[in-house]
């Protein structure tokens, strides 16, 4: 995503868009205007959107609840408004979101307000080094480093560079034990299908190339964080994730985009 787009109210952003798809308000013209080109091409992107979304709520409680976690960190956030993360974790647990765009950062402020434990900081998930040596998180994290790290919807948008240094060095931070929750996005997308290619085509004319992957090439770009025994799910199965929303048509238009998947990554 070129990071000159997203100071820039002239130009669209993709975050912005990825906050028109899901109902939100803080997107401009410009970006409503790429974001419906996109939606004429594939109606049922904005519940593939949302499904992406309303996972995070059933990882924040997967993270806390089953498997022990009192730290997220949480790279490419967006904005964190009532379906994130920190609405559906336990009291006492601490919440660090980060995202690189500015315009993000600065609404969080309003929205964020006297939220116990949850911070955000303006960091590149390419470069977590950035965020973790921050002497403010630094502070919060007193030490800790048995922790959850959550990089969920925007692996299409990193170079395989950004995605291979970032993980490799937060597995060498980490303490065993500690998990990375990956969505891998854009696997099986058909990439023969004429929507999908002017989908591409969008997105790159406006600054944000996507890069679409297997799974088998995210898996390789994980190492050295290995799957637990589940591996990677479809978002459309997700630990009993209520599919009943959609209809037949739209899990048939789905299926070329594959759901979407995830996985928890253990140390
Ligand atoms: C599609 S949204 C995903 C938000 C959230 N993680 C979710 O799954 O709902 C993508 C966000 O990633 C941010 N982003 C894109 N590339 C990034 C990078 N290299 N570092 C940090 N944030 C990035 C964008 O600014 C945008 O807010």
């Amino acid at each position: 995503m070129s990071k000159d787009n997203i100071v820039d109210a002239s130009k669209p952003s993709a975050g912005r868009m990825y906050d028109y798809y899901l109902g939100g308000n803080h997107n401009f013209e410009v970006d409503r205007q790429v974001a419906n080109q996109v939606l004429s091409l594939m109606p049922f992107l904005s519940k593939y959107i949302r499904l992406q979304r309303w996972a995070l709520q059933d990882i924040a409680k997967e993270l806390t609840e089953k498997r022990g976690f009192d730290v997220i960190i949480d790279f490419a956030s967006g904005l964190p408004t009532n379906d994130h993360i920190h609405h559906k974790v336990p009291e006492g647990t601490t919440v660090i979101y980060s995202d690189y765009d500015p315009v993000v950062v600065e609404y969080t402020h309003e929205i964020l307000a006297n939220t116990p434990n949850t911070y955000f900081f303006e960091g590149d998930a390419t470069r977590p080094e950035e965020l973790l040596e921050k002497p403010e998180v630094q502070k919060i994290l007193a030490g800790r480093r048995k922790v959850a790290f959550v990089l969920w919807g925007v692996s299409m948008f990193l170079a395989d560079d950004g995605i291979s240094h970032a993980v490799k060095y937060l597995h060498d931070w980490a303490e065993p034990g500690s998990c990375l929750v990956f969505n891998a996005q854009g696997s099986d997308v058909n990439l023969e299908d004429p929507a999908a290619q002017k989908i591409k085509k969008i997105y790159e004319q406006s600054g944000s190339a996507l890069h679409n992957r297997s799974l088998e090439r995210y898996l390789e770009l994980l190492q050295p964080w290995k799957p637990d025994d589940k591996g990677f799910v479809s978002l459309l199965d997700w630990h009993g994730f209520d599919a009943l929303e959609l209809g037949k048509e739209d899990i048939a238009s789905f299926e070329p985009m594959g759901g979407g998947y995830g996985a928890y990554l253990i140390k």
